[in-house]
């Protein structure tokens, strides 16, 4: 590692491409901070289903931003979690990682609302520097002045084996094919949306990984820091 690594990292990619894993792992080995932006929309979502409000009115799904308070905090139990993601005092950290949630979760983060909101949020948290910032336009949108950008790919079938496999690992049920066709659906939402869309930024360095283990990942990671 060189005397000053990178402050601001922006590590961008589809879904299951390894970003939170890897993301948290460069964090805890900088002393930075670690955030993952996909909860931010997740949790819009989740107060969306929760509160029954039909995910297709992009008013009434807005609204949401501006009228509850979302809260991201160090982790209070030891359970795999990176962090406590609470709405009021409810802590929704696993609610969000529900099928309900992954399917609706895309047509949520592309209101232009909904991303002023948050966009605005994550830039103001990137700024202060020694953070680890995940999603899906930071290196674009959000930190374009990011000092090491990263986008991480692999297949789709890679990746749906990943969260397959990382959700019964929770105990949850999973269906692999299911899982894929939802990935896919997905990606193709945050890939084609008009604001923000998912893409790499022209100066990111790629990362395919297909091939590699989550430690030649990591060292790889480590060896674009230096
Ligand atoms: O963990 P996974 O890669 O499946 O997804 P995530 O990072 O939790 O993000 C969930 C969804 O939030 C994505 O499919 C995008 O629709 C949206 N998202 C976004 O639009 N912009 C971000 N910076 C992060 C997430």
């Amino acid at each position: 590692m060189t005397k000053t690594p990178p402050s601001i990292i922006a590590l961008d990619g589809p879904a299951a491409s390894g970003k939170s894993t890897v993301g948290r792992k460069l964090a805890d080995a900088l002393g930075y901070l670690f955030f993952d932006t996909g909860v931010m929309y997740r949790a819009v979502t989740w107060i969306a289903l929760d509160e029954k409000i039909n995910v297709n009115d992009e008013v009434a799904v807005t609204r949401i931003v501006q009228t509850t308070d979302i809260d991201i905090r160090p982790p209070s139990q030891n359970d795999g979690r990176a962090c406590d993601l609470l709405v009021g005092e409810r802590d929704i950290t696993w609610d969000v990682r529900s099928s309900a949630v992954d399917a609706n979760v895309s047509a949520v983060s592309a209101y232009v609302g909904v991303r002023a909101a948050l966009t605005e949020q994550q830039r103001r948290i990137g700024l202060r520097g020694k953070v680890v910032m995940v999603g899906r336009d930071i290196g674009t949108v959000v930190l374009p002045e990011a000092d090491l950008k990263i986008y991480m790919d692999a297949s789709a079938e890679e990746r749906a084996r990943r969260r397959y496999k990382e959700t019964v690992a929770r105990g949850a049920e999973a269906d692999y094919d299911e899982i894929l066709k939802k990935m896919i659906e997905r990606d193709r939402i945050d890939s084609t949306r008009a604001v923000a869309p998912l893409r790499p930024a022209d100066d990111a360095l790629i990362l395919d990984t297909d091939s590699l283990t989550e430690e030649q990942v990591f060292s790889r990671i480590l060896e674009f820091c230096r």
